[in-house]
């Protein structure tokens, strides 16, 4: 049987909708409710939501054969598994953003708040710039609009929550997306099957 692991939320729900137009269908699993594991068993496959983050934690130990995670994830978390194909759902980018008025002190540390630390550290030692990263869970908007940090690293779609909060993008510096990703013995021992999977994945593109 193979196992994939798709992200519980929106763009889990946009990627399960690329797998049912390429005819991997899990009755059942869009209603609303509870459930997190539906089997087809005519496909021999079992797809489970897991929360975004940890989809490349159940891919990576071969829980799940392949998945849907989304760049930002695998960026932060940067799992030992294969990055097979770019899904192309769910685009938007990492920037860093900061209140209207903000001015840079090349002087002071900078003060960062973000759900992505790793992605965060990289790209100001990629400046030389000293920062003090701020661990958030969400709504990062409120920290410099409160004081908490002077910038956000965070994933810009729209740019909708920015604007209604008087924040602006000082740079954008990735292009994210879902990607589907593979366990890598999985991927040697279930080559076939998921070799079509991804040529079917394509066509519905
Ligand atoms: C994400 C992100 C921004 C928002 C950007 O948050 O953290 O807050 O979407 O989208 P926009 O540019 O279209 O406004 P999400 O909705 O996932 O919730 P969160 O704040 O709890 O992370």
């Amino acid at each position: 049987m193979l196992n994939i692991a798709l992200p519980k939320g929106r763009l889990g729900e946009k990627v399960y909708k690329l797998f049912a137009k390429a005819g991997y269908d899990f009755p059942g699993i869009l209603d609303n409710n509870r459930r997190l594991v539906f089997v087809n068993e005519a496909l021999d496959m079992r797809c489970f939501w897991v929360k975004p983050f940890d989809v490349p934690v159940y891919v990576e130990r071969g829980t799940a054969d392949i998945g849907a995670a989304g760049k930002d994830i695998l960026l932060e978390r940067n799992p030992d598994v294969y990055e097979l194909l770019d899904l192309e759902a769910g685009k938007c980018r990492m920037a860093v953003a900061a209140r209207e008025d903000f001015v840079d002190d090349e002087e002071r540390t900078l003060r960062v708040a973000t759900e992505f630390p790793n992605i965060a550290r990289e790209y100001y030692a990629e400046l030389g710039r000293e920062i003090d990263i701020i661990c958030l869970r969400g709504s990062l908007e409120l920290a410099p609009v409160l004081g908490l940090s002077d910038v956000i690293v965070d994933i810009v779609e729209t740019g909708t929550t920015l604007r209604e909060n008087n924040l602006r993008v000082v740079n954008y510096f990735a292009d994210l997306s879902a990607r589907l990703i593979a366990n890598k013995s999985a991927y040697k021992f279930k080559k076939d099957i998921i070799t079509e999977i991804i040529r079917r994945l394509k066509n519905g593109k």
